[in-house]
């Protein structure tokens, strides 16, 4: 049985990308997964999932202190998985904004772990943070914000003994990532798969995370006891954009995806296994399997009528 078995989990941003694949592996090994989201909008939990309609789902903001609290208390929450967050290129858009959500909004959920004794918080860091030091990468408003988070879950642990593990994500990629200019991978993808071209704007090696390799890890996170404050890259498997095209182009014969621009100006390196080793998680999908994944369940959800061709066109376009 697991840890987690029956217990409540609050999975902040659960709407987005890494959170929907969160609450369907937390609804495969019997936890009771509470969405936290601004949102209601449970477009890809339905790509991915059945029966997406009945996850239990809380409209709130994180940077409403009072508001995280009471559906703490409502749901006895057990555990926290805090993945909501504004990326890059809206953090450049809105400074305060940024702050507010990614400073103050984690800020809140270590205080509420604090105040309601829970001894399991995982949450999302980023490759952009450790491009904030002293190299070539470009630093961002995000990855200083995301900084911020990691020095904060630190002190919480030193000062008040509140336990977490803090995982940095390269290039989340799979079913589900259709927003910001590194999900273009993904978006060819689905391109492909509809019989249309695509463009992605980066070219190079990157740190590509398999989606459900993230989910498994956010979640094996808060599956044990654990002591200290951790951070931990999660680099995935690394591959250059013309490798992935290629990967695209043997599964699907005819597809039409053209590669421009420079490389990414993030962190990328073979992932070090220290996350792994810590967690007693198996291997990272290769390029390979996590692209035939995302295809098989492009096709789940067009044989369950979720995907149609003229909803793939619209994500397509939303995502540029
Ligand atoms: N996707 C990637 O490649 C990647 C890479 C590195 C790190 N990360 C980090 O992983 C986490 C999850 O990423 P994702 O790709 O799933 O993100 P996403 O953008 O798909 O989803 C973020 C979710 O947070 C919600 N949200 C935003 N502000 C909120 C607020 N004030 N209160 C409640 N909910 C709010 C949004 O509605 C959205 O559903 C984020 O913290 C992100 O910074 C992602």
């Amino acid at each position: 049985m697991s840890d987690i078995e029956n217990k409540s989990v609050l999975v902040t941003g659960a709407a987005g990308c890494i959170g929907a694949w969160v609450v369907k592996k937390l609804l495969d090994q019997g936890a009771k997964p509470v969405v936290f989201d601004l949102t209601e909008n449970r477009e890809r939990l339905h790509l991915i999932m059945p029966h997406a309609a009945d996850v239990v789902w809380e409209i709130g903001d994180i940077t409403d202190y009072e508001q995280l609290c009471s559906v703490i208390k409502k749901h006895d929450v057990f555990a926290v998985i805090h993945l909501a967050a504004l990326q890059v290129p809206y953090c450049k858009i809105d400074p305060i904004g940024s702050a507010k959500v990614n400073v103050l909004g984690t800020a809140h959920i270590l205080e509420a772990c604090r105040q309601h004794n829970i001894q399991r918080l995982a949450f999302a860091s980023s490759i952009a943070s450790p491009a904030m030091g002293d190299n070539d990468y470009l630093a961002t408003l995000y990855g200083a914000h995301k900084v911020c988070g990691e020095q904060m879950a630190a002190v919480y642990w030193q000062d008040w003994q509140v336990p977490s593990v803090c995982i940095r994500p390269g290039v989340i990629y799979g079913p589900g990532r259709d927003r910001g200019m590194s999900a273009a991978p993904t978006v060819a993808m689905l391109a492909a798969f509809n019989a249309q071209s695509h463009i992605i704007p980066f070219s190079g090696p990157v740190a590509f995370v398999y989606v459900e390799d993230a989910a498994d890890r956010f979640i094996g996170a808060v599956s044990r006891e654990i002591e200290d404050a951790h951070v931990f890259d999660m680099q995935g498997t690394e591959a250059d954009v013309a490798d992935v095209v290629r990967e695209i182009r043997r599964q699907i014969e005819g597809a039409n995806i053209e590669i421009i621009g420079n490389p990414l100006p993030f962190p990328h390196a073979p992932d070090d296994g220290a996350l792994n080793s810590f967690l007693g998680a198996k291997a990272y999908k290769s390029m390979k399997d996590g692209i035939a994944h995302t295809l098989e369940t492009f096709e789940r959800a067009r044989v369950r009528g979720i995907l149609t061709a003229d909803m793939a066109s619209k994500m397509i376009e939303q995502s540029s």
